[in-house]
């Protein structure tokens, strides 16, 4: 390598920016105190990369392998999927793991990234597929202690303990397998960089070598990314423009479901969303998230409204909770699975269309399940739920809204309200809010009563008014 400048490098830890001297604050993703000093070569074009690209081909020489094929050559069956027998990863992933494919699966810890990973093994070893997991994190006992808790192996996984990038490259070519796991990527080392495993440029060296190996030798790679508040440790979305595919999985640790969340898929739509249950021997599916979402409802009890937002193909009823109080002193808002911003919006609607006096009060917002509703057609039920709490009165467990809320206080029509009606009414609810504009196409469920109201006055005046 030619005079390589020896220089330090500033990383953001959180989102991989990049910069001459020390931030306090982020200007890529505004977090505080994410900045690292990390001491990086400058390579010159071509080389450090160059020769991993070249010796992840197999050639010393460097010659690429690599040939100009005509698109209409290329067979479909280098697209190939196969599923990872487990339904909700599959619809996730666009319909099971794509061939040479790499994906990066993020997480707080202990959220059961790798019990998912190893139930992936499990099920694609047993169809016949060669399958690696490389550990750089527990040792082989542990991973067989956990194996064991998910239930038998039929077929063969082979298992490496190693954070050595150039050991584990090596070990992947030689053994070549159809499927590996990266057990986690913040745990790998390159010796060609000069900083700390879990640093952005480790992270992002050895993400670099694993797209390499993926791609070339089509072997479909996942790599754990551990999600860290805080520390040195580089976090997933650094890398998450590297890799094909980005999956987070979320959900409260200590509540038993997890949801699996696609946020980029190159090979098929990020909406979808799996549902997990953690149990004893491992993650099992839930098909009917919503019965999931809406156990445990408390009867009379003001402040809670349940409404349906469509998560891919899937409608899913949530609940959305709030509670309005006089403030004290300062009015306070907190806002838990509706977007902060949107929340002060219906406040604001509330106050100035609804007639409600909310502006001077604490005002929590909460979605049950750590779901996160990120469609318009969540603001009525937020709005009702709003106002239930404020005027102390509970809108019954039958009721479900759904609707969007325009400044102007106005209710609209959402998409696919059909689909959202057939889900509210298979669950058991008898009554609905919905927009009264576009009401002559829906095909009314048979024992569910439909509300249609034009605006937030109205819909409070149908559902909260004193008898
Ligand atoms: N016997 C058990 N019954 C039910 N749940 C269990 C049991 N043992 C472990 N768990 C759950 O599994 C979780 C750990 O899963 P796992 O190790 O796959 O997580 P992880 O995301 O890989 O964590 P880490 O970040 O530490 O690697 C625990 O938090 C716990 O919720
Ligand atoms: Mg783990
Ligand atoms: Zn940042």
């Amino acid at each position: 390598m030619a005079k390589a400048k020896q220089t330090s490098v500033y990383f953001c830890q959180s989102c991989g920016y990049e910069s001459a001297k020390w931030m306090g604050q982020c200007p890529g993703c505004h977090e505080w105190n994410t900045f690292v000093e990390e001491p990086v070569v400058k390579a010159d074009p071509g080389s450090a990369s160059f020769r991993i690209s070249s010796a992840a081909k197999g050639g010393a020489s460097g010659k690429a392998l690599s040939e100009i094929t005509s698109l209409n050559d290329v067979s479909l069956s280098e697209g190939k999927r196969d599923s990872s027998g487990i339904a909700e990863l599959d619809r996730v992933l666009g319909g099971g793991v794509m061939k040479g494919s790499l994906t990066l699966i993020g997480g707080d810890p202990g959220i059961g990234k790798s019990t998912l990973l190893l139930q992936v093994c499990r099920n694609m070893s047993a169809t016949g597929l060669k399958v690696l997991y490389v550990s750089g994190e527990e040792s082989k006992a542990q991973i067989r202690m956990r194996a064991d808790r998910i239930g038998k192996f039929e077929g063969e996984m082979k298992l490496l303990c190693e954070t050595d990038l150039d050991i584990v490259s090596d070990a992947v070519r030689s053994d070549k397998p159809d499927i590996c796991v990266i057990d986690s990527i913040q745990t790998m080392y390159s010796t060609e960089v000069s900083s700390a495993p879990g640093s952005v440029s480790q992270v992002r060296e050895s993400t670099q070598v694993l797209m390499q190996l993926a791609k070339v030798l089509n072997i479909s790679i996942f790599i754990v990314g551990h999600v860290t508040k805080e520390g040195m440790v580089a976090g997933p979305r650094v890398l998450e423009h590297m890799v094909d595919t980005v999956l987070y999985f979320e959900g409260d640790r200590h509540a038993s479901y997890r949801i699996l969340r696609g946020v980029k898929n190159r090979f098929g739509s990020t909406n979808e969303i799996g549902v997990f249950e953690m149990v004893d021997n491992g993650l099992v599916c839930v098909e009917n998230p919503s019965e999931m979402l809406l156990i445990g409802r408390p009867e009379n009890c003001p402040g809670a409204c349940v409404a349906c937002v469509i998560e891919g193909t899937r409608p899913i009823l949530a609940e959305v909770q709030a509670l309005v109080t006089p403030a004290a002193y300062n009015a306070a808002r907190r806002s838990n699975g509706v977007d902060y911003n949107r929340a002060a919006m219906l406040l604001a609607v509330l106050e100035k269309r609804g007639g409600l006096s909310v502006s001077g009060c604490d005002a929590y917002i909460n979605v049950i399940g750590g779901l996160t509703l990120d469609e318009p057609a969540a603001d009525l039920a937020t709005v009702l739920s709003i106002a239930s709490s404020f005027l102390d009165r509970p809108l019954g467990l039958d009721l479900a809204a759904v609707g969007e809320v325009g400044l102007s206080g106005e209710i609209r029509s959402v998409s696919m309200l059909n689909q959202r009606l057939a889900e509210i009414s298979r669950l058991g609810f008898r009554r609905c809010v919905i927009p009264a504009h576009g009401r002559n196409e829906i095909k009314r469920p048979p024992e569910l009563e439909l509300i249609p109201v034009r605006n937030v006055g109205e819909a409070i005046a149908a559902v909260l008014k004193r008898e």
